[in-house]
């Protein structure tokens, strides 16, 4: 039986949830799926490196990060950097889990050309790469004959890409309305329980949802990445960050809210995309006010959700949580679990 050789960038909330899903489903894995692995390397600038041919004690690595917020007493070879990783290290998926920079996708745009380019699958949650570049890192996944898998880039592990592209498979999608961002739908949520603005944002922090810059949240930039992500990956689109209409809810008050639901409707952060044309696309991001009888105008809190429409089935709409360590360790697994099953079949 194969054992998946795995290495991991990026060892913040993301990669830490994923390790502990590891850890916790080893054996289940393995009996469910017939999947077997190694977790061979980790590399993160902050909390250190690991590596161990042999696979690394996952109950240790845990252990350590949860008690010193680092990895750097694990000990044996640490004398490698990301990249080293990446290019030379024998393994056969590496995940890349570093923060999202919109603006250039680095430095894990470097880390997933490097490993396709060394034949490795990868698998990722980081959205910058995917939003800035995915055409690019597809063509050469398919010349080095691996896969490119990026499920937690979108809702985290709440399938709505795998929907997208298995579930809905045949359908033509003409339309996507989704709540995408829940730091967004988080304030809105609380502003309707009379909380302000500036303390549903706090709040928001406080509890992990907001991006370091929050502006990236309330401005709307991180429902736009997504859309753009959607538009590309699952509707052919060639559609750039800057093609995107953005506004956010830094204009939205408690009297619009309390007014919308006077009249049966709630305001939502809505990333919307419409197919015009084979190849022509309207994306964009702004509050809409829905009508309480649409499913999206009832999803509250950090919850995410997205609407499909489709020539067969009329709307789909899946609901589900849209961050988090654990949640978007979980597309992580299922990208891999996804690769175990087309290599096992192959
Ligand atoms: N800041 C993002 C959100 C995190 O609030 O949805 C998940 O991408």
């Amino acid at each position: 039986m194969k054992v998946w050789r795995i290495g991991l960038i990026g060892f913040g909330n993301v990669g830490q949830g994923f390790v502990k899903l590891l850890h916790r489903k080893r054996v289940f894995l393995e009996r469910r799926y017939g999947f077997k692995f190694k977790l061979v390397a980790i590399s993160d600038p902050v909390r250190g490196n690991a590596y161990s041919d042999d696979g690394l004690d996952l109950r240790r690595i845990i252990e350590l990060v949860d008690s010193k917020g680092g990895i750097k007493e694990y000990g044996g070879y640490v004398d490698f950097d990301s990249i080293e990783l990446a290019r030379n290290f024998d393994l056969d998926i590496v995940v890349e889990v570093t923060p999202t920079n919109v603006k250039n996708g680095e430095p894990g745009l470097t880390h997933i050309r490097v490993a396709l380019d060394s034949g490795k699958h990868v698998v990722t949650s980081n959205k910058g790469p995917i939003a800035l570049a995915f055409w690019e890192l597809m063509e050469l996944a398919n010349r080095h004959g691996v896969y490119l898998k990026y499920e937690g880039t979108v809702m985290s592990g709440t399938p709505a890409l795998d929907l997208g592209f298995s579930g809905l498979a045949g359908c033509e999608v003409t339309e996507v309305l989704g709540i995408l961002n829940g730091t967004t739908n988080y304030i809105l949520s609380r502003m309707e329980d009379g909380m302000s603005y500036e303390e549903a944002l706090r709040e928001a922090q406080r509890r992990g949802y907001a991006e370091a810059d929050p502006t990236m949240d309330v401005d709307g930039w991180d429902a736009a990445i997504k859309a753009v992500i959607i538009a590309n990956t699952l509707m052919g689109g060639r559609i750039r960050l800057t093609d995107v209409k953005r506004q956010g809810i830094s204009g939205i008050s408690s009297v619009d809210i309390e007014n919308a639901l006077e009249e049966g409707a709630r305001i939502k952060l809505i990333a919307h995309i419409v197919r015009r044309g084979e190849r022509d696309f309207l994306v964009e991001v702004k509050p809409m006010k829905l009508p309480l009888s649409d499913p999206l105008a009832n999803v509250m809190g950090v919850m995410n959700a997205i609407t499909f429409v489709t020539d067969s089935l009329g709307s789909v709409t899946l609901v589900g949580p849209g961050a988090g360590r654990i949640e978007t360790g979980q597309a992580l697994l299922m990208d891999i679990l996804h690769i175990h099953k087309y290599v096992t079949l192959e």
